[in-house]
């Protein structure tokens, strides 16, 4: 008798999110690893945290619930030292808000401009009640507004390991060599295939 899979879909989950940079750079990620990913398009519950692990949980949780399929959520946030953690869990707020010359003009009078980038890959499935997955990557803000690639605060994230480029100076496969994003995946896509 063959034995029953865990995962009955096997090498397929599903990203809830309306961000496709964030897709393709997951998808970059799982395909590594023979792992497809499906774009799922749907509204996320988006739960008002001082956490970014507890908003990307529960709504995964949620929309495991409603689909009924293995799905993973994605959640990050900026961190700036110099602004004692800010903008952290409130980073989607912030961006849309005060933006990027925000960011920058609050750093006026910041000497130190070490910042990070967290991220948590919440996975969640009938099977799997709810798994989280870190990653970190530490840099610094730009002095200025540089490159045209990515997304979201990119074009002011310089990572300390390529320090003389930001995050939309590079091509996304050069981003996921040192993202928060593709930290974080890379330990769900191990952990997923070690138990498909
Ligand atoms: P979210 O809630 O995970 O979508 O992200 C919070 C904020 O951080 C949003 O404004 C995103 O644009 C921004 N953000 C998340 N990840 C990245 C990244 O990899 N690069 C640049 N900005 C990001």
């Amino acid at each position: 008798m063959t034995p029953q899979r865990r995962f009955p879909l096997g090498r397929l989950v599903f990203f809830v999110t309306s961000n496709i940079h964030k897709f393709n750079e997951a998808r970059l990620v799982l395909a590594e690893h023979r792992v497809a990913t499906a774009l799922l398009r749907v509204k996320k519950v988006e739960v008002q945290d001082d956490s970014i692990e507890n908003i990307a949980k529960a709504s995964a949780l949620d929309a495991t619930k409603k689909y009924k399929l293995p799905i993973i959520v994605e959640d990050a946030g900026l961190f700036v030292k110099g602004l004692n953690g800010f903008p952290g869990p409130y980073s989607s707020h912030v961006y849309r808000t005060i933006g990027l010359e925000g960011i920058l003009k609050l750093m006026g009078n910041v000497e130190k401009r070490d910042a990070y980038f967290q991220s948590v890959v919440a996975f969640c499935s009938s099977e799997e009640l709810s798994k989280c997955f870190h990653g970190k990557v530490e840099g610094r803000i730009s002095l200025e507004e540089r490159g045209s690639s990515g997304f979201g605060f990119d074009p002011i994230f310089e990572p300390s390991a390529s320090p003389n480029k930001t995050f939309a100076e590079m091509a996304m496969t050069e981003k996921n060599k040192y993202s928060h994003r593709a930290q974080a995946l890379r330990k769900f896509v191990k952990w997923y295939t070690s138990n498909i």
